[in-house]
């Protein structure tokens, strides 16, 4: 979860016998080597780095970026019209970082790592799991020589890993189709995950054909990820509708808690978000003054379908519990 994954959370759903998880679209090479020795200092364990694939850069429309910011001056200061200029972090160097740090799992969501990237991986000793939406990403990721896939339902909090950002709330496949699908198409481990947040959900996902689950929004709550807490809170009354897949907070599609905001930017003729990742900076003066003033309506408040049932409580015991429960349920007579 880029931006909520401290390597404290990592560190103790691996000391409860989970991979530990680090979203590392938003850091460069010095602090992704930086994560995972603070990660290692604490526990020796199975991680996973995740990154992003980029896309090409987006085509530009002033007008149209000058109403989104009129827009935006709604919620929070006026942005700037150089907040559009917005840039990514360096992919190359994120990859060489990351294969430096030797995590057991690269991941990839919104496409595929090239296969120089693959070879690179691969002859470092580093699996690669590949986010999918749906069973045709699913197979074009094992044609690429993924060794396992990460089956994201649209039920999902925060971005959804379509290939293609156009047909990503066309293409809403729910977890429960999904995993057995691709489970059935590709000769691969599948990985569930979207609204997998307690004991019956876990249950729910092995049998119908994965071999292991990621949980996001369960552990939003948790004190090691450190997440705001008007956004920890707001998550324990959301119901599966109180949330919404919404372009609004950065120009991708993503499911995110219905705030004032997102509610806002989705009612007819509110002007259309600008493409990623110029909307992220344009929306990032809101979010500082959301953060500063502790609001959730206008904070970039990430949450799965399944957010009620994130329990406030350690993450170490919050993994234990996903297992227990599970566990007693698949081998209950
Ligand atoms: C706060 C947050 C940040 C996320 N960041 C990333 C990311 O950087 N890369 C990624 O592959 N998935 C990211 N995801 C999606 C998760 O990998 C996963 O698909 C999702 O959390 C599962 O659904 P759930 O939140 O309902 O458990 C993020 C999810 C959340 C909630």
């Amino acid at each position: 979860m880029a931006g909520a994954c401290p390597p404290a959370l990592s560190a103790a759903v691996i000391r409860a016998g989970g991979m530990g998880a680090c979203g590392a679209l938003v850091l460069d090479a010095e602090r992704i080597a930086a994560w995972m020795d603070a990660v290692r200092r604490d526990i020796d364990g199975p991680v996973q780095m995740n990154l992003w694939i980029p896309e090409p850069a987006p085509e530009r429309d002033e007008s149209a970026e000058a109403s989104q910011r009129a827009f935006l001056a709604r919620f929070g200061p006026e942005p700037a019209a150089e907040t559009g200029d917005f840039r990514l972090l360096d992919f190359d160097d994120q990859v060489e970082a990351l294969i430096a740090a030797r995590p057991t799992v690269a991941s990839s969501i919104m496409g595929l790592f090239p296969p120089r990237v693959v070879k690179r991986l691969h002859g470092a000793g580093i699996r690669w799991w590949a986010t999918a939406t749906t069973v045709g990403e699913a197979l074009a990721a094992a044609q690429a020589g993924a060794d396992a896939i990460v089956a994201q339902g649209m039920e999902a909090g925060g971005h959804r890993g379509a290939f293609d950002s156009a047909t990503a709330e066309r293409d809403l496949v729910g977890l429960f189709a999904l995993v057995p699908a691709i489970a059935d198409a590709v000769d691969l481990p599948v990985i569930a995950a979207g609204a997998v947040a307690d004991g019956r959900a876990v249950a729910a996902a092995l049998t119908l054909g994965a071999s292991a689950v990621e949980v996001g929004t369960g552990f939003l709550r948790a004190p090691e990820t450190a997440v705001a807490a008007p956004w920890a809170d707001a998550i324990s009354n959301a119901s599966p509708e109180g949330t919404m897949i919404t372009r609004a907070l950065t120009g991708r599609p993503a499911r995110a808690l219905a705030t004032r905001f997102v509610r806002a930017a989705a009612e007819p003729g509110a002007p259309p978000p600008a493409p990623y990742p110029v909307q992220r900076g344009i929306t990032a003066p809101m979010k500082t003054a959301a953060g500063r003033e502790r609001d959730v309506e206008r904070m970039q408040a990430w949450a799965g379908q399944g957010a009620s049932r994130a329990v406030a409580a350690p993450a170490g015991e919050i993994a234990t519990r996903l297992w227990q429960d599970a566990e007693a349920r698949l081998s209950s007579p």
